[in-house]
């Protein structure tokens, strides 16, 4: 990172879909913003859910993130960000138009680091940027992880999203090889955790005692609680729709986590 300035460079990513990624980048930013932090959410999925979580509608005609990917010196990135309603909480937002952006991209010199040249002079301007990324390895995500110092796993504490941190890992360890040697994951976070089920428990316990997954594991899961859906739903982050839901309180003490634990 060229300036002076620490800001953390977080992707929430997983290959597996409905993990809960667009869930934990909207929410666990707003926790930051809460905590003082200078937050920017950059959308980097063309599904939009981030954008459309955080209650924002694009301007038309206003320039997305598919904008500053297509051509990084066409304008600052700061003619993209949006506020959103709350302090300290940016988007970068997408609309589905980053789908196109794959596609063109593809026979381009330096695809990979569009993402990272879009972003070159928003550095100084926040704490924490958090990246939302679709669920697939594709050109977007390489760009993510092209750009991001820190990895975060979130893992529905299900069978198949267990199965499914395996591949997730032998991208990061290529992308570290062959694109960005400082990206790490800094923690996997279990999620939809259910004290009821015997599943939730079995996953957990998996992912304690797995050699590489247990030492990153974060000590606090998300729990299941429709309160986040409901909130996605309204276009507010859950700490601003309900502030003593469950879900509020575990993204709360997950952001504590996250800074006491640093990058
Ligand atoms: N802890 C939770 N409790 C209940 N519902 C949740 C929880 N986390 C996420 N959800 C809901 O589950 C669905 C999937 O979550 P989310 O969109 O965050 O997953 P994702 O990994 O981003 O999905 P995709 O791979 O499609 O981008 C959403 O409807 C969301 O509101
Ligand atoms: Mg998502």
């Amino acid at each position: 990172m060229e300036s002076t300035h620490d800001c953390r460079t977080m992707a929430v990513a997983n290959e597996k879909g409905g993990v809960g990624k667009t869930v934990m980048a909207v929410n666990l930013g707003a926790a930051f913003s809460l905590k003082g932090k200078a937050v920017l959410i950059v959308d980097a999925d063309p599904q939009a859910n981030a954008t459309r979580g955080l209650g924002i509608e694009v301007p038309e005609g206003a320039p997305t993130l598919y904008d500053l990917m297509k051509d990084p010196a066409g304008g600052p990135a700061r003619d993209c960000v949006l506020k959103t309603r709350w302090d300290r909480l940016d988007v970068l937002p997408a609309t589905v138009d980053l789908a196109g952006a794959e596609v063109e991209l593809v026979d381009e010199q330096g695809r990979e680091y569009r993402l990272k040249d879009a972003l070159e002079g928003l550095w100084e301007s926040y704490d924490v940027i958090l990246i939302d990324t679709p669920p697939s390895l594709s050109l977007l995500t390489v760009n993510v992880f092209a750009c991001a110092a820190e990895v975060l796993v979130p893992c529905q504490t299900h069978p198949y999203a267990y199965a499914a941190l395996e591949e997730l890992f032998d991208t990061v360890s290529a992308i570290q090889k062959e694109i960005n040697p400082e990206l790490t994951v800094t923690g996997i976070v279990a999620t939809f955790f259910d004290a009821r089920t015997r599943v939730s428990h079995q996953i957990l316990e998996k992912l304690k005692s797995h050699p590489l997954y247990g030492p990153l594991l974060l000590k606090t899961p998300i729990r299941i609680n429709t309160t986040i859906a409901d909130s996605a739903l309204v276009g507010k982050p859950v700490l601003f729709y309900r502030k003593r839901s469950y879900g509020a309180v575990d993204f709360m003490q997950l952001a504590e986590e996250l800074l006491e634990k640093g990058p």
